[in-house]
């Protein structure tokens, strides 16, 4: 690492966070445990997406991703290595129910219980998240998120987990980025189920918050001693021009991708500007279902997002480019840390609750070099500034409790394939081989530098 990198990590000793503040990482099931074929496992929707032509790039799929299916304890190692304090992992659901409802896979409980005494026995916390976007296809066979009755299956689904490991998990996320999963998949067509509908995008929508509640209520009551949240991808959404048209479709935009989750889930409304959009989908007595007290709220967070005015979209905005000139990432996001600084202050005012970063990160293409060390230094410098910036909320007032960065190990990263890494470990996936890159390595004097112990109370 160079010595301005050095120097850099040195300036994030004195961060001034919380006593308490946890330091994480983030995966999730789809991008990194292969074993698609294995043991029981059901069909997920992404594992029919991956099949279909020209949906990802290179053709690339999760059969077989990181291999964490068979490689988990070499995974908890690196994590113990690197000092992280709590992992958040999601399960799949078709590995414990292939078909999304009725019979139960007992060896993808299995799985998932070796994993968590893994983690539990590395005094690492376990935080587990239910939905990370990979539906059985079984269920989406019948609507997925369309069909009401899935707030009902997902309950269930609910119920299996927090009864298997409610005895050892604490943390537990209902959804992870719900507007991800319903705008890409429902409105823009580009996730699975690879719809582009205003109305089924609704319906998900509904559906989807119909199914955090139901999963709250049964998880709480199942687990009272559970800390429950979900994860949102909270951005600003920024007009690609400064004119009235993409303004407006800024606004819209901002209403669906920032507040249609959790406006509802915590405020008990969904957000003025749409909220007739949704009237036809409610029932009496669904606001309350979808309002359930929660302990902690997730954020997302990588960079701002833009808008432009379209005729054409049925909702008033259509996606747009982040302008040329700013700084980007190597794989063309934002980089914007003050932008960071102020979701975190808003989420934090906005909801009133403890706030967990429960992803950021910085995406690249990195190789090892003649060494075989894997120099990221422009992640390094992504995350020193986030990191200050996350720093700058809390000064500000923002309840920051804990910082995941995203990601313990390069991985499927969606439609990109594999050729997006954003993991603080570089994963060779031809041999499997697992290396700590450059960011790793300082990820972990920084959480040394500002743990507990570190602080000497
Ligand atoms: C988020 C997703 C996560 C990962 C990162 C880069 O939107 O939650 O799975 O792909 O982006």
């Amino acid at each position: 690492m160079s010595q301005a990198d050095q120097s850099a990590a040195g300036n994030l000793l004195n961060l001034g966070l919380p006593d308490g503040f946890l330091w994480g990482t983030s995966t999730s099931s789809y991008q990194i445990e292969g074993g698609a074929f294995e043991d029981g496992r059901g069909l997920s929707i992404w594992d029919t997406h991956c099949r279909q032509k020209n949906r990802v790039l290179n053709g690339d799929t999760g059969d077989v991703a990181c291999d964490h299916y068979h490689r988990y304890p070499e995974d908890i190692r690196l994590m113990q290595q690197l000092g992280i304090q709590a992992y958040r992992f999601s399960v799949a659901w078709p590995r414990v129910m292939p078909r999304g409802r009725g019979a139960i896979n007992v060896k993808g409980l299995d799985f998932y219980d070796r994993l968590v005494d893994g983690c539990l026995e590395k005094g690492i916390e376990p935080w587990l998240c239910l939905y990370h976007w990979d539906l059985p296809q079984a269920l989406g066979d019948q609507g997925g998120w369309i069909n009401r009755d899935i707030a009902g299956w997902f309950a269930d689904y609910a119920a299996v987990i927090a009864c298997r490991y409610g005895d050892r998990v604490k943390h537990f996320a209902t959804f992870n980025e719900p507007s991800v999963s319903t705008i890409f998949g429902y409105l823009l067509g580009w996730n699975p189920p690879a719809v582009a509908e205003k109305e089924s995008y609704l319906q998900a929508v509904h559906h989807l918050n119909l199914a955090h509640g139901s999963a709250v209520q049964v998880i709480r009551s199942l687990v009272p001693d559970a800390l429950i949240g979900a994860v949102h991808n909270i951005q600003q959404v920024l007009p690609c021009q400064d004119t009235a048209g993409d303004k407006a479709a800024a606004a819209i935009l901002d209403a669906h991708w920032n507040a249609v989750f959790p406006d509802p889930q915590h405020l008990g409304c969904y957000p003025e500007l749409v909220a007739r959009d949704f009237e036809p989908y409610q029932k009496a007595g669904d606001m309350a279902l979808i309002c359930q007290k929660q302990d902690w709220f997730g954020v997302n967070h990588y960079s701002p997002i833009y808008a432009k005015a379209a005729d054409k979209s049925e909702l008033g905005f259509a996606w747009g480019d982040p302008p040329a000139e700013i700084e980007k990432t190597e794989i063309n996001w934002p980089v914007c840390p003050n932008s960071f600084r102020d979701v975190l202050m808003l989420a934090s005012s906005r909801y009133q609750l403890p706030v967990y970063v429960t992803e950021n990160g910085c995406g690249g293409h990195d190789a090892p070099d003649a060494k075989g060390e894997v120099a990221d230094t422009a992640r390094v410098r992504f995350l020193e500034r986030y990191i200050a910036a996350m720093a700058e909320a809390v000064r500000g007032g923002a309840d920051v409790r804990g910082y995941f960065v995203w990601s313990l190990l390069d991985n499927f990263e969606w439609n990109a394939g594999f050729a997006n890494r954003f993991g603080i470990v570089h994963v060779d996936f031809a041999s499997q081989k697992r290396t700590i890159k450059a960011s790793g390595h300082w990820y972990k004097r920084l959480i040394q530098a500002n743990s507990v112990d570190a602080k000497g109370s």
